[in-house]
């Protein structure tokens, strides 16, 4: 049968937050080093920052950039990253068994995302790991105070006049996962992300804070993690943070083409209890939602890779470098649409990673730079998917997944432009054999026209972006949509992601 819905001008869920198109720039493997920083390429700048690099991270999209971890934050000496280059450190990096060098720090990580334009902003992580409230409160000195004492004076004196005016911060990251250096209980972390909140709200009362949730919602302590940080930290923080990561297991392609299923219970159960704590609390604030880590990775290749322990200390290796198919892609699109759906509490989010780390760009040391076919769905959702997300209830049919039990065949959401009146309709046909007729009906939203649809589907699902057919897999137009008389008609290809724009 066919897929449907309804769109009304009247009925929506949220505004989109620029920052839910945000991404991560951890110092891990080649996202740093021959990523996004490799003095001596030829496209490099004065800098050592990769041009090639910058260029597509714009095109990308991307709006907020965390930094500098993840796992690494953990084990960070922030002092190790700043001041003349030649006299920084080489560390060992305990989260990554890899060497550090330092050539790349804080300066260097702001001047890249200053270069990328005026919706790009910084999201540093404080270390809770290994560090504390004093540790946290001297790096935001340096960062953001305009001058006058000692810290900022230092920052001034390595060549930063200005402040880096850094408004998004993490307390700490995935403090509930045993990998993490100086992992806590609920409680623990609790109570020392309540004291860092305090004592930089101290400083500058504007700081927003995000406090560590769940390394992913099948953690042991899921929800009752929540429930007992929020408890300490609930007046202090503006967000809570998500992680999850999604691959294909066993060749359960089905259920993996069902991953957001997860990801929306994920979101909702965290708002649940959010909620649920605000309501105890008899707080008058919400707390909404920064969902820091999402994407496919294939972690368990990672720990079968690394399942050996080793005596080597490399700088830069390739770590973590995921090759991703067409299936992939259409998976990320549908965690993008997961994001969109919830846009009223998730208003933070951070594709992880930005560059050859899980990655949706790929480089070659000395070489060149390419779009992975993840690349797509988050360029095209970050261009089109600003504005309102109208509210979408899919009627479609079903099939039964080993993960998820039934599931729709078609994943659906849509925004509108206040500015222009344009509607995107953004779509994924989970069948991966079968073509799915969409029917959708349109109330007050104006449009009277298909300005285009374009899918990213292939006669081969794993087909793949390499750097000699960088361009193999990319999204394509496709004829025969319609909308006339407010019905909207269309045939979305089996494993698709689609964009269906309307004027
Ligand atoms: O993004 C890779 C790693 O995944 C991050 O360092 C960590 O926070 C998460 O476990």
């Amino acid at each position: 049968g066919n897929a449907r819905f309804t769109l009304d001008a009247d009925f929506t869920v949220g505004e989109v937050d620029p920052r839910l198109f945000g991404s991560f720039v951890e110092h891990l493997g080649r996202c740093v080093y021959s990523g996004v920083f490799e003095p001596g390429h030829p496209a490099a700048d004065g800098a050592g920052l990769r041009t090639d690099v910058l260029e597509l991270v714009r095109e990308l999209g991307v709006t907020t950039v965390r930094y500098p971890g993840g796992n690494f934050v953990s084990g960070y000496r922030w002092e190790d990253s700043v001041g003349p280059v030649e006299e920084r450190p080489r560390r060992l990096d305990p989260a990554w068994h890899s060497t550090e060098t330092n050539r790349f720090g804080l300066s260097e990580f702001i001047a890249f995302v200053r270069r990328l334009g005026p919706e790009a902003e910084p999201m540093l992580a404080v270390n809770l790991g290994t560090r504390g409230v004093a540790d946290a409160l001297r790096l935001q000195e340096y960062a953001n105070h305009p001058g006058g004492t000692e810290l900022s004076g230092l920052r001034r004196a390595h060549g930063d006049e200005e402040p880096f005016g850094i408004r998004l911060w993490c307390l700490g990251n995935e403090m509930d996962g045993s990998w993490q250096i100086g992992a806590k209980t609920a409680r623990e972390y609790g109570r020392l992300a309540a004291e860092t909140a305090r004592a930089m709200r101290r400083l500058d009362p504007a700081v927003q804070l995000v406090a560590c949730g769940s390394s992913h919602q099948a953690m042991p302590t899921f929800g009752a993690w929540e429930a007992t940080v929020l408890e300490e930290v609930y007046e202090l923080v503006d967000y809570v943070s998500l992680h999850a990561y999604y691959e294909e297991v066993d060749g359960d392609r089905d259920s993996f083409l069902a991953s957001a299923v997860d990801m929306e219970s994920f979101i909702e159960n965290v708002v649940a209890t959010c909620d649920h704590v605000g309501a105890r609390l008899k707080s008058g604030k919400r707390i909404d939602l920064s969902f820091d880590e999402w994407n496919v990775w294939y972690m368990s290749r990672f720990h079968e890779a690394t399942a050996e322990p080793s005596a080597e200390w490399p700088e830069a290796p390739r770590l973590l470098e995921d090759h991703y198919s067409v299936t992939d892609a259409v998976v990320v699109g549908s965690l993008l649409i997961a994001l969109l759906r919830h846009a009223d509490r998730v208003r933070v989010a951070c594709l992880a990673q930005l560059v050859n780390v899980i990655a949706p760009i790929m480089t070659e040391p000395g070489g060149p730079a390419w779009r992975q076919t993840t690349f797509h769905p988050f360029a095209q959702v970050s261009r089109y998917g600003r504005g309102q997300v109208l509210d979408v209830r899919v009627r479609a049919p079903a099939h039964r997944t080993a993960a998820y039990g039934e599931v729709p065949l078609l994943q659906a959401t849509a925004v509108r432009d206040p500015d222009t009146g344009a509607v995107t309709v953004f779509a994924v046909n989970r069948d991966q054999h079968g073509s799915l007729p969409l029917d959708v009906t349109l109330h007050g939203l104006g449009v009277t026209r298909v300005v285009e649809h374009t899918v990213l589907a292939d006669a081969d699902p794993e087909a793949r972006n390499t750097r000699d057919a960088p361009d193999r897999v990319t999204p394509r137009p496709v004829a025969g949509t319609t909308l006339a008389e407010g019905r909207l008609r269309t045939v979305l290809e089996p494993l698709s992601w689609n964009v269906v724009r309307l004027v």
